[in-house]
């Protein structure tokens, strides 16, 4: 038997928080569906479990270890002050004061956060990656004349497909123009824009610290789709289920893959992980062209973990159920090693 373990479950929280407030009526709420998932599965196995929500009050972060003195933090904040930027900063807290924490490191964080960096560290290890431009607020808006279209324009460093809709995808100087300004102000955001790979959409879940484990593969399909239409997960496509049914977006394992090609894409996982120095756990985002050929679109460290997402989902495949997959986030926390 495994020694059971104190850790201590740390949540981000839209207002203010103090250091024992009780959460119950939040985590019956769907916003906090994964939050009540791990706890529910921490319980089942037996381990003593404390949560902690945080605002913009690092302190409350340094005080509960003191008295609670977990093993370890489950760190499913993702965000500070209701910015999505800062997940990397929590993490730096964690690490300077020498707290371990489930998921990945300030570094895995930082470089998979810029959808920039990220791209250029794989393009020079020679994994495929889109060709891109970078604009950031207040530059010129010229397209460079290498860059083709279709091209698709994306907030530089968002998640959740957040400033991604059908009118990201661009097809003239015109468009590219427009949509690179509504994101520098609307959204406030520096973009990347990307050629466009048409392919499918696939999603890879990769566990582990040294040692790495790549799940069965999932798929974004776009059934209702017509064939020459442009397949984006925009954040309608994510979020509202209203427009899933109507285009027919389904969550499911990619079928039909050819099992070389579905190993070559593990292992190329693999390799990405370990080259933006992800630990913990992750989910990679392609595209597989109609040559197979495998494409990196993105790298989402410490993905939702609820019970029905896609990584929870590609582990069970796996014969990792749950609790199970939530013990071993939880001991990869312990053991993991970093700079
Ligand atoms: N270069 C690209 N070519 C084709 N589709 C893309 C490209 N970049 C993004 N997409 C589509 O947009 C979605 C969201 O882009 P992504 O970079 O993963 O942003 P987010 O971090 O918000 O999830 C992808 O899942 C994919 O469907
Ligand atoms: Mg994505």
């Amino acid at each position: 038997m495994k020694k059971k373990l104190k850790v201590l479950a740390l949540f981000d929280a839209a207002t203010a928080t103090t250091i024992d407030q009780d959460f119950s009526a939040e985590l019956k709420t769907e916003d906090w569906k994964t939050e009540a998932n791990v706890l529910a599965a921490l319980g089942k196995l037996g381990h003593t479990t404390e949560h902690l929500a945080i605002f913009d009050d690092l302190d409350l972060v340094r005080q509960k270890p003191q008295s609670f003195e977990p093993d370890v933090i489950f760190n499913l904040a993702d965000q500070f002050k209701n910015n999505r930027a800062f997940d990397q900063n929590i993490v730096s807290f964690l690490e300077m004061h020498g707290l371990p924490f489930t998921g990945c490191g300030s570094t895995g964080l930082t470089l998979c956060k810029h959808k920039g960096i990220s791209k250029k560290i794989l393009g020079y290890h020679r994994i495929r990656v889109p060709d891109f431009v970078t604009i950031a607020r207040g530059k010129g808006i010229a397209r460079p004349k290498r860059l083709k279209f279709p091209i698709l324009v994306k907030p530089l460093k968002e998640e959740a497909s957040y400033g991604i809709s059908q009118a990201s995808f661009v097809e003239t100087d015109e468009q590219f123009k427009e949509r690179v300004q509504f994101i520098h102000e609307k959204y406030d955001h520096d973009v990347i824009a990307e050629e466009y790979i048409a392919g499918r959409e696939l999603y890879v879940s990769v566990l582990g610290n040294q040692r790495l484990e790549a799940f069965p593969i999932r798929e974004l399909v776009f059934k209702e789709v017509p064939p020459d239409e442009p397949k984006i997960a925009t954040y309608k496509a994510k979020w509202d289920e209203e427009y899933r049914k109507r285009w027919g977006l389904q969550n499911q394992f990619a079928e039909g893959l050819d099992p070389a090609v579905a190993w070559k894409i593990q292992q190329t996982c693999k390799r990405i992980y370990r080259l933006l120095t992800i630990d913990g756990y992750a989910r990679l985002d392609l595209r597989l062209t109609p040559n197979n050929e495998v494409y990196f679109i993105e790298a989402n460290p410490n993905p939702i973990l609820a019970e029905d997402e896609d990584f929870a989902q590609s582990a069970l495949k796996a014969n990792l159920p749950y609790p199970e997959l939530i013990d071993r986030i939880v001991r990869l926390g312990l053991t993991t090693v970093r700079d």
